[in-house]
């Protein structure tokens, strides 16, 4: 008897708890316009339920949007408490990115990035406002434009003969060239950076994996940010925050000794040839900027700089390197633009580079068919904001599908195959401004670092077609070679690349 008036109490409490929630649900689920279109949703979990499923997020988005959104590429989908949008056009890019620019130029601030990217007073994560335009201002004066990036070249070249070098003592053995590669970019992101390669860099690349794969999964407290009660108990926090102790000692080091080198004097006066930390440093200790340089402030765009210099670079080389070994006639005739440019020579130099118009387009339909971040980083509605007709609501958030986008044959010819030819002659480039190639962005928040990021893809390419001929291990053929997708904000491979190197027959 007892027992049945304890389960009747139960049953009572949580049957109350769930019309109160859903009512609470309901009334924050009202938009004062017409919303998008998209599939039915349940109370409560809105459409989690659809995006459940072992599919990475793009493709799941991909067939969601073809099937419930609006024939101009808007779909709309309630996760749990959070309104989102889905943007899966070339014309809908465009009002999102150019013509509303302003109104989505925010990041929503989702648990991961504040844990991991220490509160979002960086760059890539941070909301829009006075912190966001200092530190890209400075992250681009610094660093990232075309002058600084050319003058890198001496830092590139070293680096690509380390891992030439490497290649040669493995020949005729099968090697990883997913890990080789992710080193190669840490090292050359690192000297470029930030100076010089530090302690814990091996480490960091390995850690950087699983932080992608966490800002880009599914968490309860941003989708039932209300639910506070339930924060501590469901969701990633405390992988997060053990990934974060991890991480925070190696880039405290780095500051610190960057520190001990301003007090002795070795980080001159004059900015000029300095590395970004340096720079910031400095600029911690003399103030005078609108908003202070805080120790978090230079923590946050340092990883800022590793993870987007790194990830999305080494992705786009061993996608590039994948795609060839899958398309033979690519590969070879990419490898006789190469060897025809450069013959007979030992070091390829990179002003020689700009002639190799075939290998750019290359790279170019790399990027089309796997954009590394193919869903851009979320942006967040900062104002209600009516386009075409559907109301997106304050705090909606918007995901442009730059992955889709660049597979859909309204704008592509044959966009499953990889046919780098389609860039020949075409001009359509990656600076933003052609809203069915999007690779780096658009608008405000377009990455700061696409020069950067591309001739850093190119020109090791260029070194890997040159000295080496690469084959498949053993037992794999051209139609049995896995090119599975990883999940996460970026997209690699699923399995590391593995190939052969052999030296060209002369
Ligand atoms: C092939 C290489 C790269 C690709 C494909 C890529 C792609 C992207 C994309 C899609 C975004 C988001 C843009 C948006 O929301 O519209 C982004 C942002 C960003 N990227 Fe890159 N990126 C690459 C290389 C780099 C490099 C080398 C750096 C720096 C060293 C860098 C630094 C950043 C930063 C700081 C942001 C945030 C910008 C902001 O929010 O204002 N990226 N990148």
């Amino acid at each position: 008897m007892e027992a049945a008036i304890i389960n009747f109490i139960s049953f009572t409490f949580f049957l109350s708890f769930f019309f109160l929630v859903h009512t609470q649900w309901k009334k924050k689920a009202k938009s004062s316009g017409k919303l998008p279109p998209g599939p039915w949703k349940l109370p409560i979990i809105g459409n989690l339920l659809h995006l459940s499923g072992s599919l990475p997020a793009h493709r799941l988005l991909s067939d969601l949007a073809k099937r419930y959104g609006s024939s101009s590429g808007l779909m709309h989908l309630q996760i749990g408490e959070i309104p989102a949008v889905i943007v899966s056009s070339r014309e809908m890019a465009k009002e999102f990115l150019r013509t509303h620019d302003l109104a989505f130029a925010s990041r929503p601030e989702l648990t991961a990035t504040k844990v991991l990217f220490y509160n979002c007073w960086e760059v890539a994560f941070s909301p829009y406002g006075d912190l966001w335009r200092q530190m890209r201002k400075i992250c681009v004066t610094e660093l990232l434009n075309a002058k600084i990036v050319r003058s890198f070249s001496s830092i590139r070249n070293d680096e690509i003969h380390r891992l030439l070098a490497h290649i040669r003592s493995s020949l005729g053995r099968p090697l990883n060239m997913s890990q080789r590669i992710a080193l190669f970019m840490s090292s050359l992101t690192c000297r470029s950076a930030l100076g010089r390669v530090f302690t814990g860099r091996e480490e960091l690349v390995e850690l950087l994996e699983e932080m992608s794969s966490l800002v880009g999964s599914f968490e309860f407290a941003d989708v039932f940010p209300s639910w506070k009660l339930l924060h501590s108990v469901c969701g990633n926090k405390n992988r997060m925050l053990k990934i974060h102790r991890k991480v925070d000692p190696i880039i405290e080091n780095i500051i610190k000794e960057h520190e001990k080198k301003l007090e002795s004097g070795e980080l001159g006066g004059d900015d000029e040839g300095e590395d970004i930390i340096g720079v910031l440093v400095k600029l911690e200790r003399n103030g005078g900027h609108q908003l202070p340089i805080t120790h978090e402030v230079i923590k946050g765009v340092f990883l800022d700089i590793f993870a987007a210099g790194t990830e999305t670079s080494s992705t786009t080389i061993v996608w590039a390197l994948s795609e060839m070994m899958k398309n033979p006639r690519v590969f070879s005739k990419a490898q006789a633009e190469v060897r025809e440019a450069f013959r007979g020579k030992e070091k390829l130099e990179e002003e020689d580079m700009e002639e190799l118009l075939y290998l750019k387009s290359v790279v170019k339909e790399t990027l089309r068919c796997h954009p590394p971040v193919p869903l851009l980083i979320p942006r967040e509605c900062r104002e209600e904001t009516v386009v075409c007709g559907y109301t997106i609501p304050v705090k909606a958030r918007v995901l442009v599908n730059v992955f889709a986008i660049g597979r859909d044959p309204r704008y592509w010819e044959d966009p499953e195959s990889f046919i780098p030819e389609r860039f020949e002659n075409s001009s359509i480039d990656f600076m933003g401004n052609n809203f069915e190639y999007l690779p780096f962005g658009s608008g405000r928040r377009i990455c700061p670092g696409l020069a950067f990021g591309f001739t850093n893809s190119l020109s090791p390419l260029a070194h890997l077609l040159y000295h080496f001929d690469w084959m498949l291990p053993p037992g794999i053929t051209v139609d049995t070679f896995d090119m599975t997708e990883t999940a996460g904000i970026s997209v690699g491979r699923k399995t590391d690349l593995v190939l052969i190197p052999a030296t060209p027959i002369k």
